[in-house]
């Protein structure tokens, strides 16, 4: 295979609507979201390849039932470990919590949606289906509460459940804390269905189509769910929250670390052309740029092979593809 050139920059397209090229298929990493339910969670899980002494952090987190702090650059595979450890230890679905600076504990817990009660409400009252002095009997309380990924996993079940706390650096900065709270319970309260006289209310989870009865109000594990924090490393956190986390550095990689990360994305790629690219991507990390595994794997798909013949030209994707991050 050769590289072909699909869009040439005239805006034009053939007159004959047959020749139009058709695209090469994607990378695996990049298959549309319907076939990466299986397939990248699978090829995920299976070309993850862990660096000396992760394993020996992420079984230490089981034992203990603590979380894994992962801390290192963008790009060194914080945020993918857990997929291959859900799949291996057969955890379900990962649940996920992107952090922002607007994350709040709460949201991550569950989300009540009283307006939307409200509003239906009113809606029945007009209706003539329900008094204005409470006797609705179409309200149900638990249509409007939605478990966030933090209160889903904390939901009672036979195996713990795999959640990915990621960026945890970006939250505002009592989040950690307030995490840790929970954690150390293991479990929650939800006030609106805590007053409610039915005692087991059906709730929304994060997981899709899935509903869980809530008893009184409270939401309390029966197995810590397997946490994996990660952080860019741009701010410190508290002592008495690393205390209560397995902490892990992604350490620098070697010439023959990344070989084997690539050859377990792509296959066995022996060409010194690929040997050349990462030899330039570890020189750049060398040397103290900020560049990313999947920019090196990037590179390596699109110039493996004699895929693009040009030297200068394939010299200035490799400038492109291999730029510097910047800070991150
Ligand atoms: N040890 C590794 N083995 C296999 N692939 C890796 C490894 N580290 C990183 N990758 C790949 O690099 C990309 C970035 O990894 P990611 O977990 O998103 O990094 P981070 O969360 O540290 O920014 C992913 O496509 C991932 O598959
Ligand atoms: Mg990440």
């Amino acid at each position: 295979m050769s590289w072909t050139p699909y869009y040439r920059g005239t805006g034009v397209p053939p007159t004959n609507r047959t020749k139009l090229p058709k695209l090469p298929p994607p990378p695996p990493w990049r298959a549309p979201a319907q076939q990466q339910e299986t397939d990248s969670r699978k090829d995920a899980a299976i070309t993850y390849r862990p660096v000396p002494g992760l394993v020996d952090a992420v079984n230490a987190a089981l034992h203990l039932r603590r979380p894994l702090l992962l801390t290192g650059r963008a790009g060194s595979g914080k945020s993918t470990i857990i997929r291959q450890i859900a799949t291996e230890l057969d955890l379900g679905e990962v649940l996920h919590w992107h952090i922002t600076s607007r994350s709040t504990l709460a949201d991550a817990l569950y989300r009540y949606d009283a307006l939307g009660r409200i509003h239906a409400h009113n809606l029945r009252t007009l209706n003539g289906k329900a008094g204005p002095h409470g006797n609705d009997h179409e309200d149900d309380i638990g249509a409007y509460v939605q478990l966030g990924p933090l209160g889903t996993a904390l939901l009672p079940g036979e195996r713990p459940r795999a959640l990915l706390i990621d960026e945890i650096d970006k939250s505002d900065l009592d989040l950690p804390s307030d995490l840790l709270d929970v954690l150390e319970r293991g479990g929650f309260e939800i006030p609106e269905l805590a007053r409610h006289p039915k005692r087991g209310i059906q709730a929304s989870t994060a997981d899709k189509d899935r509903k869980h009865t809530i008893e009184r109000g409270w939401v309390q594990c029966t197995e810590f769910p397997v946490i994996v924090l990660t952080s860019n490393g741009e701010r410190d956190f508290p002592a008495p929250f690393l205390r209560r986390c397995i902490r892990f550095e992604m350490p620098t990689l070697s010439q023959e670390r990344l070989t084997d990360i690539v050859a377990a994305h792509l296959g066995d790629i022996e060409e010194s052309a690929t040997a050349a690219l990462v030899q330039n991507f570890l020189k750049k990390l060398n040397d103290g740029e900020y560049v990313a595994i999947d920019q090196l794997l990037n590179a390596v798909y699109l110039l493996r092979g004699a895929h693009v013949p040009d030297v200068d030209q394939r010299q200035r994707l490799e400038d492109m593809l291999l730029r510097g991050l910047g800070r991150g």
